[in-house]
């Protein structure tokens, strides 16, 4: 049975207020037929038909985003009532029916919505979306996110973010889905399929190598072109193809020394022309630096932040500077894709949100995103009937799980279950970013409510002897350690903040049944990994990580969830293991003076010197850097323990234009699981390439003592390499060796075919 909640009487009683929701919805009533009205026709043919109706001054209106300028628009463009976001609006044409677009942050569930005193669910961190490689159950987040958004009026989604982890540190991990390409644009992908599917305007975010937060205004990213094309590129390629998404958000850094949101390379040449892209580019707010230079690159919508495509676009086109057919073009791209969307014909419906159903893909999501590391001797799960006493140590458990700050963060129902320390709250942006958010969901509840025979106590984990002691006095000892990371920055390393290191060998040393439960946005080092029994990543987990984390420690759900991101032995295995920060301003180093003046939000981001950020490591990111430099990790790509066991065999591979990978997955143990089962492809010497990447994966649900056959279909496309001369994918004649297995460095089965 499904129920509805409404958030509160009064949003219920202003959600139907006649004369409100015909702002907020201009779609409802019974809406005027106009010639691009017919969707028999093509949404390229509605849009020039739409086009044709313009004025000049609209035209840039459409291409000149507002957040809270909104507000401070004249009365009578209505823009002040009709913006249900101070985040990004751009309004539209009532007298043409083209409805405003309406839009906010999607990355972990619909963001900002507490603003207004909605409610919206807070999902587990991407990186726990990631982490289920369930292209299913994206899908079903997608679907989730897009009924929340239209419950609210928003008709575009700026999400879901796919940039590589290529510098683990990066302050974004928690917002993206890992360091390989296909396990992100596919995931991604799918997430946004699904909202498209429920007439929401999708992005995809933020294009390209936007792969660090420390100085992400002033640093370059230097990197080659097969590199970009065979990471960073792909993922959006991949995501694209998939999902049909309408826009690509530019990101703020420089690639090769020219901005993201003005480069021809990535915006047009590969974008518009390669992946045949006929959606927008739309900057990230802040993030565009010219005028002439940008609408020539191919930016197409500017966000707020500064102010290049209003008045300055409307002169240099009228200079010639910027000529009327790109114009054009960049209002047909942004029209065509609002009928391609389908929030023309099908606008927003104001609805309370569907809390339950949140609930329940929250909850799945931590599920089976989280990830057992260790069990050793069977540590977990944990037998109620058998526990008499149970110490919760650290983490706020007490009270919440820790969420990741920034745009994405979903506004906590009640309030932060922490509440942030007062000199905080006094800058604003310090509110956003360094304040850490925790979701009331508290571990602890879903701990007791297992084990209600049990003596369970908590302790905060300030003062590591109190904890340790305990830890001494009870039967099991579970640390919950925290990592908070945030938009806007970077970790500074990647150990575990605050002495929980400490911490947890403390209570580790007094109590051998030790479990760590880390609520990271990333990988983490681990110098007590060997001193502990079990070890969960939950990632950041969510509305529901209490009951998650609660059926997973006591076994009512096996942890099914697989590492999309290596984790590092140590700092010095890195590619870089000395982090790319920004230098210090002084004589030599400047801070620049942008072209675009980077108005209020790129001066409050601080804008220090350029600096380049030499990514030498190419299309190595993650796995493909440590098994290249063989280097032996903590955690691998791809790793991840079950209550049971899996076994492969019989691996056959019939080469072709798409090549067939079949297998058996048995489970071997006593507990019905589910197992990702990844393939990896070797390519010739020739090629040069890293020793391996990932070419697919299936997921196999299999009771105890079942096997199941599975076939991974391998196109040529995931086989070929990016050749820099010919500008194009090339499959490299040779032998290719397919291996299978359950993770990158557990590939039992291999087979060669030459192509
Ligand atoms: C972020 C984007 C986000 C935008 C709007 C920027 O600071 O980088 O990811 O979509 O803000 O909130």
């Amino acid at each position: 049975m499904k129920f509805r909640i409404a958030c509160t009487a009064t949003l219920a009683g202003a959600l139907l207020a006649g004369s409100w929701a015909a702002a907020q919805f201009p779609g409802m009533g019974a809406p005027k037929q106009y010639p691009w009205s017919d969707k028999s026709l093509s949404p390229d043919r509605r849009a020039d038909l739409v086009i044709h109706e313009l004025t000049l001054d609209e035209k840039i209106q459409l291409l000149h985003g507002l957040g809270w300028q909104a507000l401070m628009a004249p009365p009578e463009s209505g823009a002040a009532t009709r913006a249900i976001s101070t985040l990004g609006f751009i309004p539209g044409f009532p007298r043409l029916g083209i409805p405003d677009l309406q839009m906010t942050d999607c990355v972990v569930g619909v963001s900002g919505a507490g603003a207004k005193g909605r409610y919206a669910t807070a999902l587990p961190s991407a990186e726990a979306m990631a982490a289920a490689w369930d292209p299913a159950l994206s899908y079903e987040i997608g679907t989730m996110i897009g009924h929340e958004l239209r419950a609210m009026g928003f008709n575009m989604s700026l999400g879901s973010g796919i940039n590589m982890i290529r510098e683990p540190r990066d302050g974004r991990t928690f917002e993206y889905k890992g360091e390989d390409p296909l396990l992100a644009g596919t995931l991604a992908g799918q997430e946004l399929k699904a909202e498209k599917a429920l007439h929401i305007l999708t992005d995809v975010k933020h294009y390209a190598v936007n792969d660090q937060e420390a100085g992400r205004i002033v640093v370059n990213a230097v990197i080659g072109k097969r590199a970009m094309r065979e990471s960073d590129l792909l993922a959006f390629q991949i995501a694209l193809k998939n999902s049909g998404a309408g826009a690509v958000m530019c990101s703020y850094n420089r690639i090769n020394g020219t901005y993201a949101c003005e480069n021809p390379y990535t915006l047009t040449d590969v974008l518009k022309k390669d992946f045949d892209f006929k959606g927008f580019v739309v900057s990230d707010w802040g993030g565009t630096q010219s005028t002439v230079k940008a609408a020539l690159a191919g930016l197409d919508i500017e966000m707020p932040g500064n102010d290049s495509f209003g008045e300055p676009l409307k002169k240099a086109v009228a200079s010639g500077e910027v000529p009327m057919e790109r114009l054009n073009d960049m209002v047909h791209r942004i029209l065509r894709t609002e009928f391609d969307s389908g929030i023309v014909d099908d606008p927003p419906q104001p609805e309370s949100p569907d809390v339950m159903r949140g609930f329940e893909v929250a909850q799945k999501t931590e599920e089976r995103g989280a990830v057992l590391l260790k069990n050793e001797r069977n540590a977990l799960p944990l037998n109620a009937a058998s526990i008499h006493s149970i110490a919760v140590i650290g983490g706020h458990a007490d009270v919440g799980v820790l969420s990741g700050g920034g745009s994405s963060q979903v506004s906590p129902a009640g309030g932060s279950a922490v509440p942030p320390p007062p000199e905080l709250l006094m800058n604003p942006l310090a509110a956003i970013f360094l304040v850490s958010t925790y979701h009331r969901s508290a571990p602890l509840k879903g701990i007791e409510a297992k084990a209600p025979q049990a003596a369970v106590k908590y302790d905060p984990g300030v003062d590591v002897a109190s904890a340790a002691a305990l830890a001494k006095s009870s039967q099991v000892a579970i640390v919950f350690a925290t990592q908070h990371e945030s938009e806007n920055m970077d970790l500074k390393s990647l150990s575990l903040p605050d002495n929980q290191d400490a911490l947890i060998e403390a209570v580790a040393a007094a109590n051998p049944h030790t479990i760590v439960v880390l609520e990271t946005g990333g990988s983490v080092l681990m110098p007590w990994i060997d001193k502990v029994a079990a070890v969960v990543e939950a990632w950041y987990p969510g509305i529901r990580g209490s009951e998650a984390l609660a059926n997973l420690l006591f076994g009512d759900a096996n942890p099914s969830g697989r590492l999309p991101l290596t984790f590092p032995t140590s700092e010095g295995d890195l590619p870089h293991p000395v982090h790319a920060d920004p230098p210090t301003p002084d004589a030599s180093h400047p801070v620049p003076q942008l072209a675009g003046a980077p108005g209020p939000i790129g001066m409050a981001m601080g804008i220090a010197p350029f600096f380049d950020a030499q990514y030498d490591e190419g299309l190595k990111v993650g796995y493909k850097w440590y098994d290249a430099e063989k280097k032996s990790v903590l955690f691998p790509f791809g790793f991840g323990l079950s209550y049971t066991t899996f076994a492969y065999s019989g691996l056959t591979v019939t080469p072709g234009d798409t090549t067939a990978v079949t297998f058996t997955v048995k489970n071997t143990g006593k507990r019905g699981g589910i197992d990702t089962a990844q393939v990896y492809a070797s390519l010739p010497d020739a090629a040069g390439e890293p020793p391996q990447r990932l070419v697919g994966w299936a997921k196999v649900e299999l009771a105890p003592g079942e096997s199941k056959p599975v076939t991974v279909q391998v196109t040529r496309g995931l086989l070929s390499v990016f050749d820099e001369a010919s500008d194009s994918w090339k499959l490299v004649p040779g032998s290719y060796t397919l291996h299978a297995g359950g993770s990158s460095r557990d590939l039992p089965l291999q087979q060669s075919v030459t192509f």
